[in-house]
């Protein structure tokens, strides 16, 4: 056999799609196991210890969540209970939600089921998305509780007569068509108060997680909205 061409050889080709095949079954293993790793959801002794993770435990909500510019990665993190300036979360303050701030770790679980549940049920990605799944007829939910039309500075609070945050996006919530912001109005999903409660906790809980800056230059289009 004189000459023969490597390109032309059969076992050659074999040989390699047997290493591409398993080099790439190891590296998807890896990714799956390292994935797992990162979007575990972490439990209450976490935030008391000021361990970071990427998805808080439930009891995130007894807690102030706050979302800033990051310029070691380049794009808002949120910080939970203050930030320490050195690229990471206090884990100090707390904030009151519905008048409490020491939920322990079931009912603050049973409050986010409750509102997972309710997401579902009222199929909230008919219109909005949530970590990039769903629609984009209405604002993305990812960081909602974020949005600082609900905090002191934004006119939501006024506008339902409700002097927080928690309280003034339940009220919307149950009776959106009171409250029309834009062009487009949410129509009335018959929210109980407490399926209310548990969609805030949902939404606060959503907001603490760490996704990588996602959505993009939420931080400047809310800073827009507020004419700033
Ligand atoms: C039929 C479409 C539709 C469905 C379903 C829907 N919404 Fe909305 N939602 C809208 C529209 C449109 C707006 C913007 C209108 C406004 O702000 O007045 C909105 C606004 C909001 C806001 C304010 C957003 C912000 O950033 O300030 C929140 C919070 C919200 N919806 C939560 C929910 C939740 C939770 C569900 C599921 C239980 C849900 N919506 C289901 C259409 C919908």
């Amino acid at each position: 056999m004189a000459n023969k061409s490597v390109w032309s050889d059969n076992r050659f080709w074999q040989r390699t799609a047997a290493w591409v095949t398993g080099f790439a079954s190891i590296l998807l293993i890896w990714l799956t196991f390292d994935t797992s790793a990162q979007i575990s959801m972490g439990n209450d002794a976490d935030l008391k210890n000021g361990v970071t993770k990427r998805v808080p435990g439930p009891t995130v909500i007894n807690y102030k969540i706050s979302y800033e510019m990051s310029t070691k990665r380049g794009h808002e993190v949120p910080y939970i209970g203050g930030n320490d300036g050195k690229g990471g979360s206090l884990f100090k303050e707390k904030e009151k939600f519905f008048g409490r701030d020491d939920y322990s770790e079931k009912e603050a679980g049973d409050l986010l089921h409750l509102g997972k549940l309710g997401s579902q049920a009222k199929n909230c990605m008919d219109c909005h998305t949530l970590m990039g799944n769903g629609a984009y007829y209405a604002p993305d939910l990812t960081k909602a509780w974020l949005d600082p039309a609900w905090g002191p500075e934004g006119s939501m609070q006024a506008v339902t007569g409700k002097s927080t945050k928690e309280e003034a996006m339940a009220e919307f919530l149950q009776h959106p068509e009171l409250y029309p912001t834009h062009a487009r109005m949410m129509p009335n999903l018959g929210i109980t108060a407490q399926e209310a409660k548990g969609l805030v906790a949902f939404l606060k809980h959503l907001s603490s997680i760490d996704t990588n800056g996602f959505p993009r230059n939420f931080g400047k289009i809310q800073g827009a909205l507020n004419g700033k």
